[in-house]
């Protein structure tokens, strides 16, 4: 089996993408994380990877005319770096058809609840403010609806009676750094296979 071309995309802090390294300095991802894209110049997520020695790529949507041509321009890149596998770890920016037809099934995401509940930009926090007991994480294929593919992982987290809005956070994020490089893992290794709307696990 190939290993795996990997690009990560984050728009801002990089804590996914870092648990991604992390695990891939101590596992068998099952392929390399070759190129970390950013919208954003200063993110936090582009500093993380030239200190882990990874390519890096920045564009900013205002240089261009529409968002399908920021993507047009975004899929050659990827084109030119052979990418078999788009993470978005934190995009903040929703992808055009252009992008999601090209990677068809092989763009995955990270939703911090627990989907179809609480799409959208801000789907923690909704889901703390609308105060539901138990939220979680998500890790999704990305289709050409919102926060709508099918799903690969879940898992729960309880909203406990004192949380904080802060508290829930670090607990969101701890699953999210175990779940997400598990999920990457298990599509370089080709354990994923999608039926319908059901992300079947091969073991
Ligand atoms: C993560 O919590 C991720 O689930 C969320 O952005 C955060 C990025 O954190 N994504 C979304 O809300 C997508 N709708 P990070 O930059 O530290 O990885």
């Amino acid at each position: 089996m190939l290993r795996k071309r990997i690009a990560v995309f984050a728009s801002g802090f990089g804590s996914n993408l870092q648990a991604i390294m992390d695990f891939a300095g101590k596992e068998d991802l099952g392929g390399e994380i070759s190129l970390v894209f950013s919208n954003k110049g200063n993110s936090l997520a582009l500093k993380r990877a030239r200190e882990n020695q990874v390519k890096t790529a920045c564009l900013d949507p205002s240089g261009f005319t529409n968002r399908v041509e920021f993507d047009r321009a975004i899929l050659e890149l990827l084109k030119s770096e052979k990418i078999d596998l788009v993470v978005l770890a934190g995009y903040m920016l929703l992808l055009s058809p252009v992008l999601v037809e090209y990677y068809s099934n092989r763009i995955i995401n990270i939703h911090p609840a627990l989907l179809p509940s609480f799409k959208g930009t801000h789907g923690m926090k909704d889901a703390f403010n609308y105060g539901v007991k138990v939220s979680g994480v998500t890790v999704h294929f990305v289709d050409s609806e919102l926060d709508s593919g099918p799903i690969i992982l879940q898992e729960a987290v309880n909203i406990k009676e004192n949380d904080s809005l802060e508290d829930f956070e670090k607990r969101i994020h701890a699953v999210e750094h175990r779940i997400y490089p598990r999920a990457v893992q298990l599509f370089c290794h080709e354990k994923l296979r999608i039926e319908g709307r059901k992300v079947r696990i091969l073991v």
